[in-house]
């Protein structure tokens, strides 16, 4: 069974995108490793919503994605350019099913915030890997929106100081409680134990 991860940038202010809802301030870390080759070797599914996909050529690197399936998440028709790649219309329950019958490693939820969230929500995403890079931006879309949701525990599995400041971390999501009210987050941890 694929496990459904999340690795995704944000500023220190939690922006994944400036105002204009470009990522052009994460040009001057490209340089930096933050082991996403290894990640990648883990993934055989990418996740987008549309927006995300339709960004893609502005890149100018065409489909950064080799070999991997693609699922974009929409509700308009089209067909996207890449071989390799569906428009998902069916909705995102129906998506984790899928993602989840996968045996050809796991599914990655490229972006954005928001899909990723959608995700979390259902209790549908598993690790959450953060490259926290060290600008404010100030304004853009946030990296947890704001949601009705119950609180939900991670638990901090790994810690990494990368160069120029970048800090990765890395957390598995708890599987969600039924019951839990809003007062109380469920297992919620900053030293990695289990709650
Ligand atoms: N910092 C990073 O690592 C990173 C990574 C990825 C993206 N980003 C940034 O994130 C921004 C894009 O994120 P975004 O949140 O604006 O857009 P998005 O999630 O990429 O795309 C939004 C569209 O996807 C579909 N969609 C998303 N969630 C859905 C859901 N739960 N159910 C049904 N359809 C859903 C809808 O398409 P339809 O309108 O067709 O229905 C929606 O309009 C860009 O600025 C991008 O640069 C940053």
């Amino acid at each position: 069974m694929a496990l459904i991860r999340g690795f995704i940038a944000s500023s220190l202010d939690g922006r994944v995108a400036d105002a204009g809802g470009g990522v052009e301030w994460l040009a001057p870390f490209r340089k930096v490793d933050p082991g996403y080759g290894a990640f990648i070797d883990l993934v055989g599914t990418v996740v987008m919503g549309r927006a995300t996909y339709d960004q893609i050529p502005s890149l100018g690197m065409g489909w950064p994605y080799a070999g991997k399936r693609g699922f974009v998440v929409t509700s308009r028709r089209g067909d996207p350019v890449q071989r390799g790649v569906r428009f998902w219309r069916e909705g995102l329950p129906a998506l984790v099913d899928r993602l989840r019958d996968l045996d050809d490693g796991d599914a990655w939820v490229v972006g954005g915030a928001g899909l990723l969230a959608a995700f979390a929500e259902q209790g549908a995403l598993d690790r959450l890997s953060l490259l926290i890079a060290p600008v404010l931006l100030g304004e853009g879309p946030p990296l947890f929106p704001a949601r009705a949701g119950p609180p939900r525990g991670l638990v901090l599995r790994g810690t990494a100081a990368l160069a120029m400041g970048v800090v990765r971390l890395d957390y598995e999501l708890l599987p969600i409680k039924a019951g839990r009210g809003r007062g109380r987050a469920a297992g919620v941890s900053g030293d990695g134990a289990e709650a």
